[in-house]
């Protein structure tokens, strides 16, 4: 087994300095190389910063935060590289960039040495094969940011020599992080399932199915994420989601890969997240977002009218809440507990303005729908109703899945589709997305507490209704639910 102990990283950007830290921090020598002497200077500041914030949060002692500054040579030349054991490039997702560096990096390293790419979704072995030794070129994809998240996705080729995946994933695991080992496929495990949902999201606010905000809360609190997908989007940066998007895209040709508008605009403007102060969200210089203004807290007053699957228990709940009820004709706010199209409920009412639909998402959300007859004062009041029961109330479109259904089930179902497809097993596709990204549960583990058949039947709605191929139920999917299987992972 190889033991490297002198690493370098070529590219101090966000995830370039971060992965320098967590190498430093694991007691390697690093030698981080930016071309650009001010680039080179932000990369120490980066390390700087991160390591301060430990020491600020009681992580790190001041000693142990110099200790592991001082294993960090930043230097300017490739020509430092030479001594390296291991060397991970963090340069710009450009083919042309990458190629130029590998056929760099393998004239000047050690013949031994081992030559990683943190790529997102660009091919590594098209990167391996501009250099003289492709056997020892591999994926080593870290997670943003670097130093928190806990997944390395180690990514082997059809040449990578034996031993060399084996000895990056025992680095990983030295760095205290889980390696998972994958094949070259677009977005590996990680960017395939979470851009794909990325781009949706975008999509959705684009078509004005729900704000900004009540997306991101949505799956917040309703999925229990710990990032909404704008605040993810802009932690990723929008141009890096485009670019892995379009790569995604050429390897798919599916629709759903395609950057949504709103991603190539803002991309587009220099608006790239966090890293240029502003993306879909603001941020001020400390790197926080700078919230919009806070919702009112006038309470809700009125009378309740109760429609739909479970409407006697809602009604209950409502009492106990102190809030009037009355027959859906008389009421001053309807509420309709079902499934989109909600305005079918509307027929026969006296006041199809005043309906609105109302869908419970775990124990924190209410997805508030506004039909397309529903007036805005009985959306207000609605939301009202809903921050008095104590719920986070998401403002949506009538549409099939309202917004964490549409999110969800097509995340779940990519994922059901690369179970099938081999690519990676069901425990290293829910690790990934748990260690990669902080999720609660990963995909296959998420399916199996919402069911089979509802993920089932929720996707053949969505695919009705915005008819795109890839929303079809996994064919593996209706299988298991045709044979009455309830897990995927118990297969
Ligand atoms: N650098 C270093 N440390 C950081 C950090 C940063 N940028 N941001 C947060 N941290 C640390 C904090 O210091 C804190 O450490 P401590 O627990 O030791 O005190 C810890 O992370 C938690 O931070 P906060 O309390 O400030 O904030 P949160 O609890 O809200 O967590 C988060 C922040 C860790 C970013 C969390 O929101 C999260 O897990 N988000 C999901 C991120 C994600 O999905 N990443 C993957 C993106 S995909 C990708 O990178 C692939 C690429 O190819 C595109």
């Amino acid at each position: 087994m190889a033991a490297y102990e002198t690493v370098g990283v070529v590219g101090l950007g966000t995830m370039g300095a971060g992965i320098a830290e967590v190498f430093a921090r694991a007691g390697l020598a690093v030698i981080g190389v930016e071309a650009d002497p001010a680039a080179l200077e932000r990369g120490r500041g980066h390390v700087q910063r991160s390591t301060g914030r430990a020491v600020s949060r009681g992580r790190l002692t001041e000693a142990e935060r110099d200790e592991i500054i001082g294993r960090v040579t930043f230097a300017g030349s490739l020509e430092d590289l030479h001594e390296a054991d291991l060397v991970v490039e963090a340069i710009p997702e450009v083919m042309g960039l990458k190629r130029a560096l590998f056929t760099e990096l393998d004239r000047l390293c050690k013949p031994e040495t081992v030559l990683a790419t943190n790529t997102s979704s660009l091919p590594v072995t098209a990167i391996a094969a501009t250099t003289g030794r492709p056997g020892r070129v591999v994926g080593m994809h870290f997670f943003n940011p670097a130093p928190v998240m806990r997944l390395v996705e180690v990514v082997g080729t059809v040449v990578t020599e034996d031993g060399v995946a084996e000895d990056v994933a025992a680095l990983a695991r030295r760095l205290g992080k889980t390696p998972v080992r994958v094949g070259d496929r677009a977005g590996f495990v990680v960017n395939r399932l979470l851009l794909g949902y990325l781009n949706h999201a975008a999509a959705l606010l684009e078509r004005g199915v729900a704000s900004r905000d009540d997306i991101d809360a949505a799956m917040r609190a309703g999925a229990g994420l710990p990032m909404g997908p704008f605040a993810l989007l802009d932690l990723i940066g929008l141009d890096t989601s485009r670019e892995i998007c379009e790569v995604l895209f050429q390897e798919t040709r599916d629709r759903v890969h395609a950057p949504a508008p709103i991603l190539r605009e803002l991309a587009a403007a220099g608006l790239l997240g966090r890293k240029s102060g502003r993306g879909f969200h603001a941020y001020d210089g400390a790197g926080r977002d700078t919230p919009g203004t806070a919702p009112g807290g006038e309470p809700f007053a009125g009378t309740v009218g109760v429609l739909g699957e479970g409407a006697e228990a809602f009604a209950a709940r409502l009492a106990d809440a102190g809030v009037a009820t009355a027959g859906p004709r008389d009421a001053g706010l309807v509420v309709a507990l079902s499934p989109a199209p909600v305005v079918q409920h509307a027929a026969g009412l006296p006041h199809p303005e005043r309906l609105v639909g109302l869908h419970l998402v775990g124990e924190e959300v209410a997805e508030v729908v506004s039909t397309a007859l529903t007036s805005p004062g009985t959306a207000e009041a609605a939301r009202r109703l809903v921050r008095g029961l104590g719920l986070t109330p998401v403002a949506c479109a009538d549409r099939a899945g309202f917004v964490v259904d549409a999110l969800l089930l097509p995340y779940i179902n990519d994922a059901v589709r690369m179970y099938d497809s081999g690519y990676a097993s069901a425990e290293d596709i829910d690790a990934a997305m748990r260690l990669g990204c902080g999720y609660p549960a990963g995909p296959l583990e998420t399916l199996d507490a919402i069911g089979l058949r509802n993920a089932r039947d929720g996707l053949r709605a969505l695919y009705d209704e915005y008819r795109e191929p890839s929303f079809a139920p996994a064919p593996l999917l209706d299988r298991l639910v045709t044979a009455g299987v309830t897990s995927v992972r118990s297969r």
